[in-house]
Protein backbone atom coordinates (compact mmCIF):
# COMPACT_ATOMS: atom_id res chain seq x y z
CA UNK A 1 0.00 0.00 0.00
CA UNK A 2 2.18 3.02 -1.06
CA UNK A 3 1.37 6.41 -1.69
CA UNK A 4 3.65 7.04 -5.22
CA UNK A 5 3.25 11.20 -5.08
CA UNK A 6 5.68 14.05 -4.52
CA UNK A 7 4.75 14.82 -1.45
CA UNK A 8 5.56 18.51 0.50
CA UNK A 9 8.09 18.17 3.82
CA UNK A 10 6.83 17.23 7.10
CA UNK A 11 5.50 19.88 9.42
CA UNK A 12 8.68 21.22 11.47
CA UNK A 13 10.89 20.41 8.94
CA UNK A 14 9.64 22.98 6.10
CA UNK A 15 12.12 25.81 5.72
CA UNK A 16 11.39 29.53 4.22
CA UNK A 17 13.65 30.24 1.20
CA UNK A 18 15.66 32.29 3.37
CA UNK A 19 15.99 29.04 6.37
CA UNK A 20 13.77 30.31 8.57
CA UNK A 21 10.92 27.35 10.40
CA UNK A 22 8.09 27.77 7.70
CA UNK A 23 4.78 29.00 10.70
CA UNK A 24 2.48 26.17 9.95
CA UNK A 25 -1.23 25.82 11.62
CA UNK A 26 -1.44 22.71 14.00
CA UNK A 27 -4.40 20.50 15.55
CA UNK A 28 -1.73 20.05 18.54
CA UNK A 29 0.70 22.41 20.72
CA UNK A 30 4.37 21.00 21.12
CA UNK A 31 3.99 19.51 24.79
CA UNK A 32 7.39 18.83 26.87
CA UNK A 33 9.50 15.73 24.98
CA UNK A 34 10.40 14.54 29.00
CA UNK A 35 9.54 11.46 30.37
CA UNK A 36 10.04 9.45 33.55
CA UNK A 37 12.12 6.86 34.35
CA UNK A 38 9.17 4.18 33.83
CA UNK A 39 8.41 5.66 31.02
CA UNK A 40 11.91 6.04 29.43
CA UNK A 41 12.46 2.52 30.25
CA UNK A 42 9.53 1.25 28.59
CA UNK A 43 10.63 3.63 25.43
CA UNK A 44 13.77 1.81 25.10
CA UNK A 45 12.24 -1.30 25.77
CA UNK A 46 9.91 -1.27 22.91
CA UNK A 47 10.07 1.83 20.50
CA UNK A 48 12.12 -0.45 17.65
CA UNK A 49 9.23 -2.89 17.71
CA UNK A 50 5.98 -1.05 18.11
CA UNK A 51 7.43 2.76 16.78
CA UNK A 52 8.00 4.06 13.38
CA UNK A 53 10.44 6.45 13.38
CA UNK A 54 9.54 10.26 11.77
CA UNK A 55 12.15 10.02 9.03
CA UNK A 56 10.79 7.02 7.46
CA UNK A 57 7.60 8.57 6.24
CA UNK A 58 9.84 10.99 4.54
CA UNK A 59 11.38 7.79 2.34
CA UNK A 60 10.09 7.25 -1.18
CA UNK A 61 7.47 4.46 -1.37
CA UNK A 62 6.30 4.74 2.25
CA UNK A 63 4.11 1.29 2.52
CA UNK A 64 2.64 1.27 5.77
CA UNK A 65 2.14 -2.64 5.66
CA UNK A 66 5.80 -2.79 5.63
CA UNK A 67 6.53 -1.72 9.43
CA UNK A 68 3.21 -4.02 10.55
CA UNK A 69 5.15 -7.14 8.70
CA UNK A 70 1.72 -8.13 7.42
CA UNK A 71 -0.88 -7.46 5.32
CA UNK A 72 -4.18 -6.62 7.06
CA UNK A 73 -6.88 -4.16 6.74
CA UNK A 74 -6.10 -1.00 8.14
CA UNK A 75 -7.36 1.36 10.96
CA UNK A 76 -5.80 4.44 11.97
CA UNK A 77 -6.39 6.36 15.25
CA UNK A 78 -5.59 10.35 15.27
CA UNK A 79 -4.53 11.40 18.61
CA UNK A 80 -3.74 8.37 20.78
CA UNK A 81 -3.00 9.94 24.04
CA UNK A 82 -1.96 7.51 26.72
CA UNK A 83 -3.00 4.62 24.37
CA UNK A 84 -6.11 3.71 26.46
CA UNK A 85 -8.71 3.49 23.48
CA UNK A 86 -5.72 1.92 21.58
CA UNK A 87 -4.61 -1.00 23.40
CA UNK A 88 -8.77 -1.91 24.39
CA UNK A 89 -9.84 -1.76 20.79
CA UNK A 90 -6.68 -3.12 18.98
CA UNK A 91 -6.88 -6.34 21.29
CA UNK A 92 -10.24 -7.15 20.56
CA UNK A 93 -9.35 -6.46 16.72
CA UNK A 94 -5.96 -8.92 16.14
CA UNK A 95 -6.89 -9.22 12.23
CA UNK A 96 -6.32 -5.70 11.62
CA UNK A 97 -3.45 -3.44 11.78
CA UNK A 98 -3.98 -0.47 13.82
CA UNK A 99 -1.57 2.71 13.32
CA UNK A 100 -2.05 5.31 16.15
CA UNK A 101 -0.82 8.61 15.44
CA UNK A 102 0.82 10.73 18.58
CA UNK A 103 3.11 13.46 18.48
CA UNK A 104 3.62 13.43 21.86
CA UNK A 105 6.19 10.69 23.03
CA UNK A 106 5.99 10.11 26.47
CA UNK A 107 2.09 9.38 25.83
CA UNK A 108 3.71 6.91 23.24
CA UNK A 109 6.04 5.49 26.22
CA UNK A 110 2.77 4.92 28.31
CA UNK A 111 0.69 3.32 25.03
CA UNK A 112 3.79 0.81 25.23
CA UNK A 113 2.71 0.19 29.03
CA UNK A 114 -1.03 -0.39 27.82
CA UNK A 115 -0.04 -2.66 24.48
CA UNK A 116 2.43 -4.90 27.04
CA UNK A 117 -0.60 -5.16 29.64
CA UNK A 118 -2.85 -6.36 27.21
CA UNK A 119 -0.59 -8.47 25.00
CA UNK A 120 -1.38 -6.81 21.46
CA UNK A 121 1.01 -7.00 18.58
CA UNK A 122 -1.17 -5.34 15.79
CA UNK A 123 -0.21 -1.72 16.71
CA UNK A 124 2.26 0.55 15.79
CA UNK A 125 2.81 4.18 16.85
CA UNK A 126 3.87 7.21 14.48
CA UNK A 127 5.16 10.49 15.96
CA UNK A 128 4.38 12.42 13.21
CA UNK A 129 1.04 15.01 12.38
CA UNK A 130 -1.15 12.97 11.43
CA UNK A 131 -3.12 15.54 9.31
CA UNK A 132 0.06 15.75 7.25
CA UNK A 133 0.09 11.87 6.62
CA UNK A 134 -2.88 11.04 6.08
CA UNK A 135 -3.15 13.73 2.93
CA UNK A 136 -0.11 12.73 2.00
CA UNK A 137 0.74 8.82 2.61
CA UNK A 138 -1.86 7.11 3.04
CA UNK A 139 -3.89 5.76 -0.11
CA UNK A 140 -7.62 6.90 -1.07
CA UNK A 141 -9.70 3.96 0.03
CA UNK A 142 -7.76 1.97 2.49
CA UNK A 143 -9.04 2.27 6.00
CA UNK A 144 -11.08 0.39 7.68
CA UNK A 145 -11.82 2.90 10.19
CA UNK A 146 -10.80 5.63 11.35
CA UNK A 147 -10.83 6.90 15.44
CA UNK A 148 -10.61 10.31 16.70
CA UNK A 149 -11.12 10.21 20.68
CA UNK A 150 -11.13 13.12 22.89
CA UNK A 151 -9.24 15.74 19.73
CA UNK A 152 -8.18 19.00 21.15
CA UNK A 153 -10.74 21.24 21.83
CA UNK A 154 -9.23 24.63 20.86
CA UNK A 155 -11.93 26.98 22.98
CA UNK A 156 -10.51 30.48 22.27
CA UNK A 157 -12.27 32.06 18.72
CA UNK A 158 -8.79 32.68 17.95
CA UNK A 159 -7.59 28.94 17.72
CA UNK A 160 -10.67 27.72 15.89
CA UNK A 161 -8.72 27.10 12.87
CA UNK A 162 -6.24 24.61 14.49
CA UNK A 163 -9.57 21.81 15.38
CA UNK A 164 -8.67 18.64 13.49
CA UNK A 165 -12.04 18.42 12.21
CA UNK A 166 -12.80 20.82 9.78
CA UNK A 167 -13.93 20.51 6.43
CA UNK A 168 -10.78 20.38 4.28
CA UNK A 169 -9.48 17.35 6.39
CA UNK A 170 -12.75 15.98 6.65
CA UNK A 171 -12.75 15.61 2.77
CA UNK A 172 -9.31 14.11 2.92
CA UNK A 173 -10.31 11.84 5.72
CA UNK A 174 -13.32 10.44 3.96
CA UNK A 175 -11.57 9.99 1.26
CA UNK A 176 -9.08 7.77 2.91
CA UNK A 177 -12.05 5.57 3.85
CA UNK A 178 -12.92 2.55 2.10
CA UNK A 179 -16.78 2.44 1.07
CA UNK A 180 -18.66 1.40 4.38
CA UNK A 181 -15.83 2.09 6.66
CA UNK A 182 -16.61 4.14 9.68
CA UNK A 183 -15.07 7.55 11.14
CA UNK A 184 -15.89 7.03 14.84
CA UNK A 185 -15.81 10.56 17.02
CA UNK A 186 -15.95 11.44 20.32
CA UNK A 187 -16.08 14.89 22.36
CA UNK A 188 -16.82 16.63 25.71
CA UNK A 189 -16.73 19.65 23.99
CA UNK A 190 -20.92 20.36 23.02
CA UNK A 191 -19.87 23.17 20.69
CA UNK A 192 -17.33 21.47 18.87
CA UNK A 193 -19.59 18.25 18.57
CA UNK A 194 -21.77 20.72 16.97
CA UNK A 195 -18.83 21.91 14.83
CA UNK A 196 -18.51 18.54 14.00
CA UNK A 197 -21.90 17.57 13.18
CA UNK A 198 -21.85 20.18 10.83
CA UNK A 199 -18.92 19.63 8.96
CA UNK A 200 -19.40 16.01 8.32
CA UNK A 201 -22.94 16.31 7.47
CA UNK A 202 -21.88 18.71 4.72
CA UNK A 203 -19.00 16.12 3.42
CA UNK A 204 -20.09 14.22 0.50
CA UNK A 205 -18.66 11.16 1.07
CA UNK A 206 -19.76 10.72 4.38
CA UNK A 207 -23.17 9.95 5.89
CA UNK A 208 -24.12 9.61 9.67
CA UNK A 209 -24.92 6.27 11.12
CA UNK A 210 -27.26 7.18 13.08
CA UNK A 211 -29.82 10.01 12.52
CA UNK A 212 -28.28 12.19 14.92
CA UNK A 213 -25.39 11.72 17.62
CA UNK A 214 -24.52 7.90 18.32
CA UNK A 215 -25.01 6.04 21.25
CA UNK A 216 -21.83 5.59 23.36
CA UNK A 217 -19.84 3.33 21.25
CA UNK A 218 -19.63 0.37 23.87
CA UNK A 219 -16.38 -1.05 23.02
CA UNK A 220 -14.64 1.80 23.77
CA UNK A 221 -12.78 2.83 27.04
CA UNK A 222 -13.69 5.35 29.52
CA UNK A 223 -10.32 7.54 28.98
CA UNK A 224 -8.40 10.05 31.37
CA UNK A 225 -10.22 12.77 28.94
CA UNK A 226 -13.57 11.59 29.33
CA UNK A 227 -13.08 11.59 32.82
CA UNK A 228 -12.26 15.16 33.55
CA UNK A 229 -15.53 15.47 30.97
CA UNK A 230 -17.54 13.71 33.43
CA UNK A 231 -16.07 15.64 36.11
CA UNK A 232 -16.87 18.82 34.98
CA UNK A 233 -20.38 18.27 33.25
CA UNK A 234 -19.94 17.73 30.03
CA UNK A 235 -21.98 15.67 28.06
CA UNK A 236 -19.96 13.30 25.71
CA UNK A 237 -21.11 13.07 22.36
CA UNK A 238 -20.16 10.19 20.50
CA UNK A 239 -20.34 10.55 16.71
CA UNK A 240 -20.25 7.95 13.68
CA UNK A 241 -19.91 8.92 9.83
CA UNK A 242 -19.34 6.15 7.04
CA UNK A 243 -17.95 6.40 3.58
CA UNK A 244 -20.34 6.31 0.90
C1 LIG B 1 -7.02 15.69 24.15
S1 LIG B 1 -5.90 14.41 23.78
C2 LIG B 1 -6.94 12.95 23.74
C3 LIG B 1 -6.16 11.66 23.83
C4 LIG B 1 -6.95 10.36 23.74
N1 LIG B 1 -7.61 10.21 22.47
C5 LIG B 1 -7.93 10.22 24.88
O1 LIG B 1 -9.14 10.11 24.61
O2 LIG B 1 -7.50 10.17 26.03
C6 LIG B 1 -5.60 14.72 22.06
C7 LIG B 1 -4.26 14.16 21.60
O3 LIG B 1 -4.17 14.27 20.20
C8 LIG B 1 -2.81 14.53 19.85
N2 LIG B 1 -2.85 15.14 18.50
C9 LIG B 1 -3.55 16.24 18.15
N3 LIG B 1 -3.38 16.52 16.84
C10 LIG B 1 -2.55 15.54 16.34
C11 LIG B 1 -2.01 15.30 15.06
N4 LIG B 1 -2.29 16.10 14.03
N5 LIG B 1 -1.19 14.24 14.90
C12 LIG B 1 -0.90 13.43 15.97
N6 LIG B 1 -1.39 13.62 17.21
C13 LIG B 1 -2.20 14.66 17.41
C14 LIG B 1 -2.31 15.44 20.96
O4 LIG B 1 -0.92 15.38 21.11
C15 LIG B 1 -3.07 14.88 22.18
O5 LIG B 1 -2.28 13.97 22.89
Amino acid sequence: MSAQRARPARPHTALTDDGRRVREVLTYSRRGARMSDRQAQTWVRRHQEWWIPDDRFDWPGFDVGDHFGREAPLIVEIGSGIGEATAALAAARPSYNVLAFEVWRPGIAETFLRLEASGVQNVRVASVDAVWAMEHLLPEDSLSELWTFFPDPWPKQRHRRRRLVQPGFAGVAASRLRVGGCWRLATDWPEYAEQMRRVLDAEPLLHNLHRSVAPRWTERPLTRFERRGVRAGRPIVDLAYCRQ
